[in-house]
Parts: C-alpha cells; structure tokens; sequence
C-alpha cells in the first residue's frame, strides 16, 4: 500500500502571509506533516507527495520533521495549473498494489483511514453530513442510499453527505479511473470522473465514523481547524493535576523595573529640521546609527533625513525594507539583525524608525533584541504611527500564524512628529480610526470636535490637534494600566470583531478600516445590552465623515467572525469579551471592570446587524 498526497498546484491565498497551502500551519505543523502523520499512523509507510512549483520548500518542511522511519518520494509535477487529474495520472505510475490518494489540505479530529473498507476497485471516502461538519469546507457534495453513491458533485442540490477528500484505489482502480479521464477533458474534477467510472463499474462508499474535520479552503475554515485543536488539546489535561505537584521554593529571588522617559516632540515642519535639533545625548554621538525606512517612504522622505543626520556628523547607513505587512516577518527580522550587527553598532547606537506602522514595529523589535537593547526613535511618516504605534511599547511581528505573535514590549527614546508631513487623505482617515475610538470610549467634546472638522483631514493644524489629544488620552490609559488588564483595555475597544474582520478580508482592509468595523459591532452588542445609550447611530455618523467602512462586507460570513472571536490569544471562550460604550465618551464599566462578558448569541445577533449601513 502507498499513501499519495496531492500537494502541487499554485494553491489559494489562504492567509496574509502566501505560503502554499501544505505548508499552512495548523497546531503547531505544517499541514503536509500532518498528513504524512496520519498515514504512519495508519501504518502506510511507503509515502509519495506530488509537489509543483513550491516542492523545494515542501520537501524542506518535511526533511524539518521527525519522519525517518517514513519512505517518501517525491513526483514533480512541473506545471502549477496542469490540473489535479495530471496529479492523479503522475501518482499512477507509483502505484503496485494498492493505494490512497488524499488531498493535502485536510484536518481530522481522529485517523480516517481505519473507515476505508477497501471492498472495490475504487472507494471514496464521505462523511455524513451532521451539523458539527457543517463548516467544515468540504467543497464536494456527495447523494447516497441505502450506503451507495447516487451523485456526487460541486453543485448538488440534495446531498447528505460531503467528500472526506481521500480516495482508495487498487492497480485496476486507479487505472479505470485513468482512462476514464482520458476520455473526458483533462481539466475535469475528480469527482465527475467517479460519477462517470460509477456508471459503468461500482464505485463504493465508505463513512467517516463521527468527529470533526476541516478541508482547508479559505482562511476562516484555516482558524476553525486551528481553534478545535487547540480547544481539543486545552481539555486534554485537567489543570486539577497539577494542584497535587510539589511547590518550587526559591532560595532567592529578584524582581527588576526600570524607570525611562519617552519623549514624544510634535511639530510641524520638524521632519525638514532635523539637522538643527538635538536628537541625542553626547555619549551616542559617536556611535554608528541606522536609518530603517521603507521602499515608498525611502523615496518620499529617506534622502532628506539621511543627508540631515550625515550633515550633523553622525554616522550612520539606511536600510529599506519592502513596503507591506510582509515584512514584518521572522526572515526579514533575522536578516537585519544580522545586516546590523555586521555593520558595526555598538550599545549606544540608535535604530531611526521612519516610516508607517510596519517599519516601527519590526524596528522596535530590531532595537529591543540587538545588544539586547539598543536606542529607538520613531520617526513616524503615517497618522496611524504618529498617533498610535510609536507611543506604543508593543514591538513584534507576524508569525505563520498570524499577527504580532513574536514581539516584546520596548520603550522608544523619543517620537519626532510631524503632522504636516505630506500624505495620503487615505492613511489620514485610516489613522483616525484609532483616534476616533478614543473619542467614543474617553472624551466627548473630542468626539464632537472630530465629527466637525471631518472637512479638514489635509490640514495640519487639524492632524496636529488630533494627534495631540490622541496621544494625551493614550497616554492617560497607559499610566494607569501598561499592560492593559483594566482600564488600559480600552485601548482594544473595536479590535476584538476588528481583527477577525481584518483577518477575514485576508488584509485587504486596513486596520483602521477594520476597527472601524469592530466598533460597530461593539456599539450594536452594547445597544443589545441596553448600555446606558445608543451610540450606534453615533458611530455611523462619524464614520461616514471619514469615509471609513461600518458594515461588514458581505463576502465575510457571519459564522466565521463568531469563531474567530471565541478565539483569542489566551483562551477559548463560550463567553467573549468585549470593550463597550456605555455612552459617547465614556467605555461601560462593571463591577470596576471594562471588559464586559459578552453571550455569544448576543454577538451573533449583533454581529448579524452589523452588515448593513
Ligand atoms: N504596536 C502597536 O501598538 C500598533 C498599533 C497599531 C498598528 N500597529 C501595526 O502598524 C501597522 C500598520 O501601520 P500603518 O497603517 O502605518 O501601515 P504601513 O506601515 O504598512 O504603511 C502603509 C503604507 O503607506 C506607505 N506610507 C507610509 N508613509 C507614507 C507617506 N507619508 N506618504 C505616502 N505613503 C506612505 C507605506 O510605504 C505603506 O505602503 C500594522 O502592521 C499594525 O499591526 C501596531
């Protein structure tokens, strides 16, 4: 018996980050590995992959994982678009005896091999269709009776049971199913040659015994199959077990804490002055400092602030990253640190972050690892890293499986802000988002100013007054709460339904534009609750000033954004918990506590409301 797994083809873009769909992790292993796994476990040791355009890097994650005791061969299949019946036809020749075919892209609660009967030439592998498979992805529907296929297909009106995407062929089966291929357009699906071969021999079923399983097709399906591994596993050991473990006792212990003053300067124009202002002490003169920018930014502003700090007599090289999310990535990170080191630094050398979100986050993480800290200053070029990001100690970047997972908190010596800086109204709007949620959970008459001067996005008298008073309410909440467990949690106010809803929009909304959204959802759950006023019309109102989105686009599925909620970094939950306003200028506070539990049927039904304008 051989296991064969389709892994060619260009794959769908799943998540933000393009990787191909047998590398997308899902706790904690690329998808690829898991179905190697799955196989071993079923004892098929003898194991071919169909690899494309990408196999270089398919074989690396497998040679990664502990598989020696596996036979893996590989079939290139040079052409991404040939179709997954050249796939079927390459894996053919691989075949003695028998074998399953199985596509790479599967999640099962338990193994789904040991359901194969293996009683025909031909089998295919379904699962009834019960409500916990719903969601499950499954694209091929499948019409049985009495356990015998009727039909099977992409677009079958009646259907009790879907695809499990794994076939058993022997020698004889498989080449039926070939040369039944033949005969018909190569370009075929699948399953229509099945239906085809079913009509001139007998094509059996076999049934998934009950568990979930997930056909990662799109990214909520992606978070789906991630969040019930994670929820198996949680439940998989009590914490009870632990109680009766003997307690560490320390013979010493220490706790440190470090007191630093970030200063944030805000004027207009002091972009352009930089060579007449003091942006160190002495003692980091002498050092060597860098310049990360990025590939837009660089040719906007990047000469001009590298000429100013050479004019002054620093030393100092500029580095420019791609411009984009993608770059705030491990690669990327480990690349420059190595780039920065080689370059000659020293503890007294200054990272000069300028540019968007991206380029100060990733610099932050540059500056607070490198001799394990070295100086930070944000020179923010968007409304959304004046505001915001650089009066931030968060510093991260993405890891596979999504945002910001890989960071630290680090403190920047000073923001040089420039509100007259020229850009686009576009990322003046999106950086306002962050300022207008502020205004909804903190200050009234900002809220009121904000909605009056909506006219004046390009004027810096107007960008400076908002930055100040953002970056005045910011700061409030992180002197009182740095770490955002109480009130400092309004800081998250719109982001719990606003990421999942960036996520979802697989990053074509911005995040500015999804919080806009998340606050939405958060106004129509507040207004469900019967909080102290209605403030969802208010939300509506200002962000039709703004040209910012509040409806959730109707691609976005309103069962995905609940499962995406009930998932958070820290735990899974039956109950989420939101940042609600009670009024327009002041976030809902219970029992002293801002994060508000939420029942999830109530946020359905919110979220629900949330799709129109
Ligand atoms: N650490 C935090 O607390 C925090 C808070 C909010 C957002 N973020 C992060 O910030 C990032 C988003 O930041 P962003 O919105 O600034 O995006 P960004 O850095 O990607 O910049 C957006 C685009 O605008 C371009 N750009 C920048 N300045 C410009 C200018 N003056 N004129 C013309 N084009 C310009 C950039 O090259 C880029 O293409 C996200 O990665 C997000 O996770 C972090």
């Amino acid at each position: 018996m051989i296991g064969i797994i389709l892994a060619a083809g260009r794959g769908q873009k799943i998540n933000a980050l393009h990787t191909p769909k047998p590398l997308l992790w899902v706790y904690g292993k690329p998808l690829i590995v898991r179905q190697i796994e799955l196989l071993r476990e079923a004892d098929i040791r003898n194991v071919a992959v169909v690899v494309g355009s990408r196999g270089a890097e398919i074989r690396s994650a497998i040679a990664d994982a502990n598989l020696k005791d596996m036979r893996i061969q590989y079939i290139e299949e040079p052409n991404d678009d040939a179709g997954i019946l050249h796939s079927f036809e390459r894996a053919a020749g691989f075949v003695e005896s028998e074998c399953v075919i199985t596509s790479c892209d599967l999640v099962f609660e338990r193994n789904p091999y040991q359901a194969l009967t293996k009683r025909s030439d031909v089998e295919v592998l379904v699962s009834k269709h019960k409500k916990e498979n719903e969601f499950s992805g499954a694209p091929v529907f499948v019409e049985t009776r009495f356990g015998k296929l009727v039909a099977m297909g992409r677009t079958l009106d009646e259907y009790d049971a879907l695809h499990a995407g794994i076939h058993y062929f022997t020698k004889k089966g498989i080449n039926n199913f070939l040369a039944e291929a033949k005969s018909m357009d190569f370009q075929e699906e699948p399953s229509e040659v099945i239906m085809r071969l079913h009509g001139n021999s007998t094509v059996a079923l076999s049934f998934l015994p009950e568990m979930e399983w997930f056909d990662i097709n799109a990214a909520d399906t992606l978070l789906r199959a991630e969040m019930f591994m994670r929820r198996t596993h949680a439940h998989a050991k009590p914490a009870q077990e632990l109680v009766s473990l003997k307690e560490l006792v320390p013979a010493a212990s220490f706790t440190y804490t470090k007191t630093q003053e970030t200063r944030v300067i805000i004027e207009s124009g002091i972009l352009k002055q930089l060579s007449t202002v003091r942006l160190m002490g002495p003692e980091r003169a002498g050092s060597h400092h860098i310049i990360i920018t990025d590939e837009n930014v660089d040719t906007l502003f990047g000469d001009s602030v590298f000429s100013q700090l050479r004019n002054v007599g620093y030393r100092v090289t500029k580095l420019v990253i791609p411009a984009g999310e993608q770059s705030k990535s491990m690669a990327l990170y480990n690349d420059f640190a190595e780039r920065i080191i080689a370059l000659g630094i020293d503890e007294h050398s200054i990272i000069f972050a300028l540019g968007g979100g991206v380029v100060a986050n990733i610099s932050g993480l540059l500056a607070a690892t490198l001799y394990r800290g070295i100086g930070l200053v944000h020179l923010p070029t968007t409304i959304m890293n004046m505001l915001d990001v650089s009066i931030s100690l968060k510093q991260g970047i993405n890891g596979q499986k999504g945002k910001n997972l890989v960071g630290s908190y680090y403190q920047p010596l000073l923001a040089v802000i420039d509100p007259a800086l020229s850009m686009p109204d576009s990322l003046v709007r999106d950086g306002i988002s962050e300022a207008i949620k502020h205004a909804i959970c903190q200050d009234a008459d900002f809220y009121q100013y904000l909605l009056e001067n909506a006219h004046r996005v390009a004027d810096p008298l107007f960008r400076e007054e908002v930055i100040k008073r953002t970056i005045n309410l910011k700061i409030e909440l992180m002197h009182e709460d740095m770490f955002e467990n109480h009130r400092g949690m309004i800081l998250q106010y719109g982001h719990e339904a606003g990421h999942a809803i960036e996520f979802l929009s697989r990053f074509e909304l911005s995040h500015g534009q999804s919080i806009a959204i998340g606050m939405r959802v958060s106004a129509e759950i507040a207004k469900l609750m019967e909080a102290g006023e209605n403030t969802v019309d208010a939300h509506k109102k200002i962000f039709r000033a703004y040209k910012l989105p509040c409806a959730i686009p109707e691609y976005i599925e309103p069962h995905a954004i609940i499962d995406a909620l009930k998932y958070n970094k820290k735990t899974l939950a039956r109950e989420a918990r939101f940042v609600l306003p009670d009024f327009i200028g002041k976030a809902w506070k219970i029992k002293g506590d801002y994060g508000i539990p939420c029942p999830m049927d109530l946020v359905q039904k919110a979220v629900k409301k949330s799709y129109g304008k």
